[in-house]
């Protein structure tokens, strides 16, 4: 499934158009998915669910809304932004974030969600009763597709605005909770029309990058505000190849990667302090880890 970069043939009016070929992929995958789910069902292989990501629209509504869009595929490869649908409880650490908040935050909370891509956390938060959710995307197809999605299903206490999460141009007043999971480390390998950063193995770049994103954000934040920002784990640096899927060339992938220590020194350094933080090894190329962390 394909993350990044954009989508393939236009229209005059600049729409994407999809071809008999894309449908038949897209039915082929469709077809595949329910066999395997089946299957699993009929092997008791199901697993328990632990977490739903909640939403007013249906996994299928939020696809045909990616399709007509014209982002269910990208370089030729179904998307990221058309299966992300399906995530249900399969990421940890969206389920450890989402959950979180709901348990810990107040209703009355104003959310920054960055790098919100299609809108899916924006709206399950405000499913959860939070009184206003913001949502900020690079890509204008993303945004496109959340406020189709929020028009029709009456999301009315969110916004959506094209932004540049790096450098914010229509981010206005603070917020008791910002969230940037499931983008940054991605962005900063170059994904997404960003910049790639050079001698990313190097200790001071990794620390240079994160301080200048909390320096971006820690002004948005209230008194006692959380961000919480999910980061490859520097614990990738020692991974062996044997270990990977992918072997040599995972090496590389989302090669800014953060220690524990160096997050509380960025984070000191900006007036936050960590509160709990949970490493996973699970959904995604490698491990993670994300920070809840508190403005004093
Ligand atoms: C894998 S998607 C994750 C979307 C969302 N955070 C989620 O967890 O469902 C990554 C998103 O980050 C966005 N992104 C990447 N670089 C960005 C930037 N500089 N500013 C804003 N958004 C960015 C991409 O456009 C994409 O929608």
């Amino acid at each position: 499934m394909s993350e990044h970069s954009s989508a393939n043939s236009n229209n005059e009016k600049g729409q994407t158009k999809y071809g008999l070929m894309d449908f038949l992929a897209l039915a082929k995958y469709e077809v595949m998915s329910m066999l395997i789910r089946f299957a699993k069902r009929v092997l008791g292989r199901e697993k328990k669910v632990e977490f739903e990501i909640k939403s007013r629209y249906s996994v299928m509504q939020a696809k045909s809304t990616v399709v007509g869009e014209g982002l269910a595929f990208i370089n030729g490869e179904i998307s990221w932004f058309y299966t992300a649908f399906e995530r249900g409880d399969h990421d940890p650490l969206t389920n450890y974030a989402l959950e979180y908040i709901e348990r810990n935050m107040p209703k009355s909370s104003r959310i920054l969600v960055t790098g919100c891509g299609t809108g899916i956390t924006v709206f399950h938060l405000s499913d959860c009763g939070f009184h206003k959710v913001v949502g900020r995307d690079v890509l204008v197809k993303c945004i496109v597709i959340a406020n189709r999605l929020k028009e029709k299903f009456s999301y009315h206490n969110t916004v959506f605005e094209v932004d540049d999460c790096f450098n914010p141009k229509t981010v206005d007043g603070k917020f008791q909770v910002i969230l940037a999971i499931h983008w940054v480390f991605s962005a900063w390998m170059g994904n997404y029309g960003n910049e790639k950063v050079d001698e990313s193995r190097d200790p001071a770049v990794r620390e240079k990058l994160l301080n200048e994103l909390f320096a971006v954000y820690a002004p948005y934040l209230e008194k006692n505000g959380i961000m919480i920002i999910e980061l490859t784990d520097a614990v990738a640096d020692y991974r062996i190849v044997t270990d990977i899927p992918l072997a040599l060339r995972s090496l590389d992938v989302y090669s800014v990667r953060h220690t524990p220590e160096q997050v509380e020194k960025c984070a000191a350094a900006n007036g936050l302090e960590i509160v709990e933080k949970k490493l996973c090894v699970s959904y995604g190329h490698q491990p993670r880890t994300s920070y809840i962390l508190r403005k004093s």
